[in-house]
């Protein structure tokens, strides 16, 4: 049986990161699944599709392909065969993501997907409901949080880096805003599985939350 560990939490407290490095300490496959969400929003956007018309969101998703595959270690994800690696990291196709991975067509498609990819290597997912419904029977299950403002912060600093002009305000608003909308909604909500260790990343560099992941996966298996 492939040994599997899920990571879930709020967006901006260092998942993908974090998985990342885990991942190749460990030397296994690391998939990062709101790129696959994020894919299928980039899609709507592309076609005019407004979040709040479901059945247009349903519409388009018999439309649509979405599939992975390493490239150099790294994540590509493919829109309809299109490498779309380079497209989904911006804010409006986030704010897109997290509006339309609420309906049940959208996470159905991508469910089956990642679940069938866990089913036969050993893996860390990442995403919001990894722990508590893709993948219950995980061996590893962690909650990676901080506070809004330390999620804030850092992706302040990442898009000043990348010379995006921002607001640390406005940045923490919508990260509130994709928080409540994640949390809230009525199908694989975001939050911690029971069985889930709870990290709480605010005052923890990168090296010291994936060292207690690895320490966790030491013990477990
Ligand atoms: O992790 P991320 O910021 O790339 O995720 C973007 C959005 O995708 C997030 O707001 C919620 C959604 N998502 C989800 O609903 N389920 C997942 N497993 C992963 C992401």
């Amino acid at each position: 049986m492939a040994f599997n560990i899920a990571i879930d939490g709020p967006a901006g407290a260092g998942k993908s990161t974090i998985a990342k490095k885990a991942a190749e300490a460990l030397s296994y496959l690391y998939v990062d699944t709101g790129a696959m969400y994020r894919a299928m929003a980039l899609y709507f956007l592309r076609k005019g599709i407004s979040a709040d018309d479901e059945a247009a969101v349903n519409a388009a998703c018999e439309e649509i392909t979405v599939s992975i595959s390493m490239e150099e270690g790294e994540q590509q994800v493919f829109l309809n065969g299109e490498n779309v690696n380079g497209l989904i990291r911006t804010e409006e196709v986030g704010k897109m993501t997290s509006a339309t991975s609420r309906y049940r067509k959208v996470r159905e498609k991508l469910t089956d997907l990642q679940r069938s990819m866990a089913q036969t290597t050993d893996l860390i997912m990442d995403g919001r409901d990894i722990g508590t419904s893709v993948l219950p029977g995980a061996q590893v299950k962690i909650y990676l949080t901080a506070s809004v403002e330390t999620r804030g912060k850092r992706r302040f600093l990442e898009l000043q880096e990348k010379g995006v002009d921002c607001s640390l305000e406005t940045i923490c608003a919508d990260i509130a805003k994709r928080d409540e909308q994640d949390m809230n909604r009525e199908i694989s909500p975001l939050r911690q599985a029971e069985d889930a260790v709870l990290i709480d990343s605010s005052d923890m560099t990168i090296q010291e939350v994936t060292e207690k992941i690895l320490e966790l996966v030491r013990e477990r298996r």
